[in-house]
């Protein structure tokens, strides 16, 4: 943690809420890191796979308390409380615990997510990863950072030349929106996939050139708010499939790419069944 501190200073002077959105995931991620790797209680949600641990909601409570303390005038949509606070324009979008399955089968690829909107707008993300202490921070109109430096999309141009990450559901047996189908055109085409099993992290990496695109289908607000953020500011191009514009509370699935391969992407996405 000391490196990460460190290189915190270094980092750009970001506005108050955006530094209250990195100290409120620094230290949600703190507390998963103690939990990492020990006996602690897991259960079911809907699903046998979809689980919540106690962590996440340790990590949550942690979060919104510090926020708070800090921004009283708040409002709170996260995933386990829902929504919270006082009624305002300034809502905090909350995933304590991106990657809960990983976490739980003791896999160190989890993040916290902390989008924060003003107004209706986003306007400022940060996905944090206890374990690696990756730190990703967006700011709107300022750029996106990882750990205190400027990044951008990769220049990749081509989907073929691409590795793209993706997720699936809970429910994927049910094949929503055929995601399997088009899994399987993806593949077929040559492209390499990846499935990390945190949505929050995908975006990051998208930011940070390390995939050229991603694409999900049913993610909820708090797995996409502050990545969405984070990759736009990065130079990330974002829509729906069919390249209509994305809301992040819609459920409709996402691609969110480089930009320089979207067309393609919608292209290649775009069979219907
Ligand atoms: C999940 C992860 C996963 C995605 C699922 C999400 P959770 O979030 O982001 O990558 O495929 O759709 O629900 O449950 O670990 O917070
Ligand atoms: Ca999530
Ligand atoms: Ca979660």
């Amino acid at each position: 943690m000391g490196n990460l501190l460190a290189e915190k200073k270094s980092e750009p002077s970001f506005g108050e809420l955006t530094q209250i959105a990195i100290e409120a995931a620094l230290l949600a991620g703190s507390i998963l890191r103690h939990g990492f790797g020990t006996h602690f209680q897991i259960k079911s949600k809907e699903g046998h796979h979809n689980l919540v641990t106690e962590y996440d909601h340790k990590a949550e409570r942690a979060i919104i308390d510090f926020i708070q303390k800090n921004a009283p005038d708040s409002q709170f949509l996260a995933e386990e409380s829902g929504v919270t606070g006082n009624k305002s324009s300034l809502v905090w979008i909350i995933d304590p615990l991106d990657g809960t399955v990983n976490f739980a089968h003791q896999i160190p690829l989890f993040a916290v997510s902390i989008g924060v909107e003003k107004a209706g707008k986003m306007i400022a993300g940060v996905v944090f990863q206890p374990i690696t202490e990756e730190l990703f921070v967006a700011e709107k109109n300022v750029g996106s950072f990882f750990n205190g430096e400027k990044i951008g999309v990769s220049k990749v141009s081509s989907l073929k030349k691409s590795i793209l990450a993706t997720g699936f559901p809970y429910n994927l047996a049910e094949n929503p929106h055929h995601c399997i189908d088009h899994f399987i055109d993806i593949l077929r085409a040559g492209i390499p996939i990846r499935r990390l099993g945190a949505a929050a992290i995908d975006f990051a990496y998208t930011a940070a050139g390390r995939f050229e695109g991603f694409f999900e289908v049913e993610l909820s607000p708090w797995d996409m708010a502050a990545g969405k953020l984070i990759l736009e500011e990065a130079g990330g191009m974002i829509t729906e499939w069919n390249g209509a514009p994305f809301d992040i509370h819609s459920k409709k699935p996402i691609l969110a790419t480089n930009g320089l391969i979207h067309p393609e992407a919608v292209t290649l996405l775009s069979r219907s069944s």
